[in-house]
């Protein structure tokens, strides 16, 4: 992995025609140069006749796969989200384009850190994010629980835009000396974020959940050691994951039907489906009793839109339509704090959509633990549900 960020100086700006790569090596590696000392292959020549079977481009197989995945894809929500106001906030910059990302690090020379100006909108996440000298200097990264973690190169990247915005501490801070079934109006929903793998996968370690009390929770999930890292099971320009890699190990290659656990969490019994199975089925469970709990309880039925941020909604006269005030739907507040920390944890879990390969006895965890919170107010005996945790 170290390989990696010798100065490979790639450019590659595929929003613009050009694309300038350096010339490679014989062994059809990147070749360690500085930028400017550089002649770059122009893949769209400058001018005519335009021949382009004749036009050599190196890296075209690491191209074409980036540019079929996600973090090419500047029209996607993610990227384009900004589009209107011609610039991306410093705090959603560092993570909604390479740009901010560089600056975040103190790639492009500036103090590590937030950028100090908001970052034109249009980047998305470029070769030069992954590919940067200067990433092999830096070793660890925060998160949002606080907890600074150590990286090696090949998982920096990926760990810090992947580890979603918020963590236990969050709820915690924002619940702190109020009362657990009281709703408080000032209370709002607490949002994750989204594509939270690197969340996840560090577990208990990493502190992104909202955390009980006195619980013990399983920490990074370390799998088997060939499958230990982000890329070891994803490409890291296509994204996807190959069947075979999970053959070697698995029966199945497909993540969902996977099961090693004799155990059945959500008390079904069924121990042929896989672990995702159990997972689902205590999310809906969950959240089928923080839906119980707002009307039983803080007396406000609650409306989930899973399409509308803050996802949570009001719905006084319990119709299953989110109330409507001006035209806008009303978000939900009435949360107490043993309500906010359970969604935020279903939320969670729901956040990263292979978080069943990525940490499932965390998000198992999370779930039971969050059920039985909630069970007590609701007079719900969580013996006879025969969860495991
Ligand atoms: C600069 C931030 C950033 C970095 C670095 C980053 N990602 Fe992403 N990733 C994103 C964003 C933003 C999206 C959503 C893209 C979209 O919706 O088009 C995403 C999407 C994904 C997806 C979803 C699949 C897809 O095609 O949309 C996977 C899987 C993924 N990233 C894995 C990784 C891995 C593995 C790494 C490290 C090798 C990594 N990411 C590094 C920001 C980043
Ligand atoms: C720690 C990194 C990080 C930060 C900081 C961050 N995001 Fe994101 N955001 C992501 C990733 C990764 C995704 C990709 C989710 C996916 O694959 O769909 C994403 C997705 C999104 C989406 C698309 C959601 C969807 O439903 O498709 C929006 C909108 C968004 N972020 C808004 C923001 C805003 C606003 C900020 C700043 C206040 C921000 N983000 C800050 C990492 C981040
Ligand atoms: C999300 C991070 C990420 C992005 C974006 C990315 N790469 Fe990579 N790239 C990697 C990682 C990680 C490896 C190492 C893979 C391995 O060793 O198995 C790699 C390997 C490579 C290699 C092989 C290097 C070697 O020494 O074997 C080349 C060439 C390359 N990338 C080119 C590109 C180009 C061109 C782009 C843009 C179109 C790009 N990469 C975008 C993460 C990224
Ligand atoms: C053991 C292999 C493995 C490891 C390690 C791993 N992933 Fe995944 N990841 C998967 C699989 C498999 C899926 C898809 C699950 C499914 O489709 O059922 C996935 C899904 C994802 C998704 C959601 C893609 C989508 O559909 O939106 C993201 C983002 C992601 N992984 C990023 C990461 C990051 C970042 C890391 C490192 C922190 C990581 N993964 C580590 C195997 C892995
Ligand atoms: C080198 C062997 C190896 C490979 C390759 C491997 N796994 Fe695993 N997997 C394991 C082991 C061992 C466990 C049990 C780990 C534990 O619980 O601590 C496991 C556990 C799991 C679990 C949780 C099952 C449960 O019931 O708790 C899932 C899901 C999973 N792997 C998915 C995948 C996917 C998807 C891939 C391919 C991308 C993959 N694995 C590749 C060895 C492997």
């Amino acid at each position: 992995m170290r390989r990696l960020f010798i100065p490979i100086a790639i450019f590659c700006t595929a929003l613009s025609a050009a694309v300038a790569l350096l010339q490679d090596t014989k062994e059809g590696r990147a070749q360690s140069a500085p930028a400017a000392e550089a002649a770059p292959i122009y893949v769209m020549p400058k001018s005519g006749p335009f021949a382009p079977e004749r036009i050599a481009i190196p890296q075209g197989e690491y191209i074409a796969a980036w540019a079929r995945s996600g973090h090419s894809d500047a029209a996607s929500e993610s990227f384009s989200h900004w589009n209107a106001d011609g610039v991306i906030p410093p705090v959603c910059a560092v993570c909604h384009s390479g740009a901010g990302f560089r600056s975040l690090h103190g790639l492009d020379g500036s103090a590590p850190g937030l950028p100090a100006q908001p970052v034109k909108v249009g980047g998305v996440v470029d070769c030069e994010t992954c590919h940067n000298a200067g990433l092999a200097s830096i070793t660890s990264i925060s998160l949002p629980s606080g907890i600074s973690h150590p990286v090696d190169g090949g998982e920096l990247s990926c760990m810090t835009c992947h580890q979603g915005r918020a963590a236990g501490v969050t709820i915690s801070r924002a619940v702190d000396g109020k009362a657990e079934d009281t709703a408080d109006p000032k209370l709002t929903f607490i949002n994750p974020h989204y594509a939270t793998a690197a969340a996840t996968l560090l577990g208990g370690y990493g502190g992104m959940g909202y955390q009980y009390p006195g619980k013990d929770y399983s920490g990074r999930f370390l799998h088997a050691k060939p499958v230990a890292s982000c890329v070891s099971c994803h490409d890291p320009h296509s994204l996807t994951v190959a069947e075979e890699t999970c053959l070697t190990c698995h029966a199945s290659g497909k993540p969902a039907d996977i099961r090693i656990s004799r155990i059945s969490f959500d008390g079904s019994g069924d121990l042929k489906k896989g672990i995702r199975g159990d997972i689902t089925a205590n999310a809906s469970r969950l959240k089928t009793m923080i839906e119980d709990y707002a009307v039983k309880v803080v007396g406000v039925p609650l409306h989930y839109d899973g399409s509308r941020h803050p996802y949570f909604f009001a719905d006084a006269n319990g119709d299953g339509v989110a109330d409507q005030v001006d035209g806008k739907p009303v978000s939900y507040n009435a949360w107490s704090p043993r309500m906010l920390k359970a969604a935020y944890n279903w939320k969670f879990v729901g956040s990263d959509p292979g978080v069943h390969v990525h940490n499932p006895h965390y998000a198992l965890e999370l779930l039971y633990d969050s059920i039985e919170d909630l069970a007590a107010p609701l007079g719900v005996d969580v013996a006879a549900l025969g969860l495991i945790r």
